[in-house]
């Protein structure tokens, strides 16, 4: 997604090698303009899916999770990384663990609001060693909905998530795939490249 590069490349700034900050519209401020382009981009290519529902993860998936739902017309729900108060009973739950933070999180969903009738479109903001999504899957699979495609707004192509999840049959759309961050310079997988990878 063009505008998405190019906000990258405007704003986004390099940290290292591997961690790409991008706080100025995705992660701190968000920039309602850009999610609701991205929110279109994931409504045009899922069009065909029969997507119900969205599920994505608490905090900074749920901006672009609820564009795209704002776009389908369907309920988003946020997989929640702290226990709530009032959301107690009838949880599905995962484990999922940072290697970016070297932690464990369990996340959890009530299972009222996924079921089998369900087409599940996933959504997150980066996609790095995948850890998020697969905890994202095994919560959808619980409820025995269908997992009917995953949306990703930033993919470090250089870590191992994209290949993990493509390997294990889900389709992944990545607005922005990015292929290095070497020499503080953010280089993006070609399109002609990320052709040949599908
Ligand atoms: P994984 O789910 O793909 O395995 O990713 P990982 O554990 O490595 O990432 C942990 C957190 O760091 C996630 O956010 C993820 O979105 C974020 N992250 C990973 N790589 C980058 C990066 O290069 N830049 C930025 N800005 N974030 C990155 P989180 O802790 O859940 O944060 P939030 O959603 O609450 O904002």
């Amino acid at each position: 997604m063009e505008l998405l590069k190019e906000k990258i490349k405007q704003e986004g700034i390099v940290l290292s090698n591997t961690v790409l900050k991008v706080d100025s519209f995705l992660n701190h401020q968000i920039d309602p303009v850009l999610m609701l382009e991205i929110g279109k981009e994931f409504s045009q290519r899922f069009a065909d899916k029969g997507i119900t529902k969205i599920v994505t993860i608490e905090s900074s998936g749920i901006a672009p999770a609820v564009m795209a739902g704002l776009q389908m017309n369907v309920p988003v729900i946020f997989a929640r990384k702290r226990k709530s108060m009032t959301l107690i009973n009838d949880l599905l739950t995962a484990k999922v663990h940072s290697f970016t933070k070297n932690e464990t999180n369990e996340i959890s969903v009530s299972n009222k609001y996924l079921t089998e009738n369900d087409q599940v479109l996933i959504i997150d903001d980066f996609l790095a060693n995948g850890q998020a999504a697969i905890g994202l899957i095994d919560i959808v699979q619980q409820a025995k909905a269908n997992i009917a495609g995953i949306g990703i707004v930033i993919e470090k192509a250089f870590q191992e998530g994209g290949q993990l999840l493509r390997d294990k049959g889900f389709e992944v759309v990545s607005l922005a795939r990015v292929a290095s961050l070497e020499e503080g310079k953010v280089t993006f997988v070609s399109d002609k490249t990320a052709e040949v990878m599908k």
